[in-house]
């Protein structure tokens, strides 16, 4: 009786340990894994529609809007910022410019710059609101996109525009070189 016990002991502790194990690694290297094709198209899906960054920043990030009503965003081709603080400017926004906030709760709970929304009255420049708001997932995806893809890479040219579209498209035409 006794030694069945301690067998379906060892057995439990087992099949535990063979499910833990796997599993804590796979989420555990989740942060620093390199993104994978798919999610880097994920993400620059993510760019161009449903946040709209093109709009402002243009398709290649460097500041070439596309839509002429729009303020003029940043060159992301050129930024300095690392990822935490690119996934904190799309989350936030920045004060006191047109860049919004993806953020639902940006600046209901103080999660960002401790600000409030009665605070941003302060601030000559009003965030215009975002297209959409974003999860924290699909702002991850449009980092790992920005970070792949975008961020010093320096100005975009032919073979660039090529390997960015993965393949010769129409968008690529206005560079000879
Ligand atoms: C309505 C126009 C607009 C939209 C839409 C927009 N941005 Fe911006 N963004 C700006 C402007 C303007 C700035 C420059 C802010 C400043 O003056 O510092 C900026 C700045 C940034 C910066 C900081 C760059 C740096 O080096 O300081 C990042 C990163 C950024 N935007 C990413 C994004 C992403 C990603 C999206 C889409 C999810 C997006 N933006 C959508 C207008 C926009």
């Amino acid at each position: 009786m006794t030694s069945m016990r301690k067998k379906s002991f060892w057995g439990v502790l087992l099949i535990a340990v063979a499910t833990i194990v796997p599993v804590s690694l796979m989420f555990g290297a989740q942060g620093q894994q390199s993104p994978n094709a798919s999610d880097i198209a994920d993400g620059m899906r993510l760019y161009q529609q449903k946040g709209n960054c093109q709009a402002c920043h243009g398709w290649a990030g460097d500041g070439r809007k596309t839509d002429s009503q729009m303020p003029d965003g940043a060159n992301l081709r050129d930024t300095k910022l690392n990822r935490a603080a690119l996934v904190t400017t799309i989350k936030c926004g920045r004060l006191n410019s047109q860049m919004p906030a993806f953020d639902k709760f940006a600046y209901s709970d103080g999660r960002c710059y401790g600000k409030k929304e009665t605070d941003l009255k302060a601030y000559p420049t009003r965030m215009p609101d975002p297209p959409a708001t974003l999860q924290q997932r699909e702002i991850d995806l449009i980092v790992d996109f920005l970070m792949t893809k975008v961020v010093g890479k320096g100005p975009m040219d032919r073979a660039k525009c090529v390997e960015f579209w993965g393949s010769e498209t129409d968008a690529c035409k206005e560079f000879s070189k």
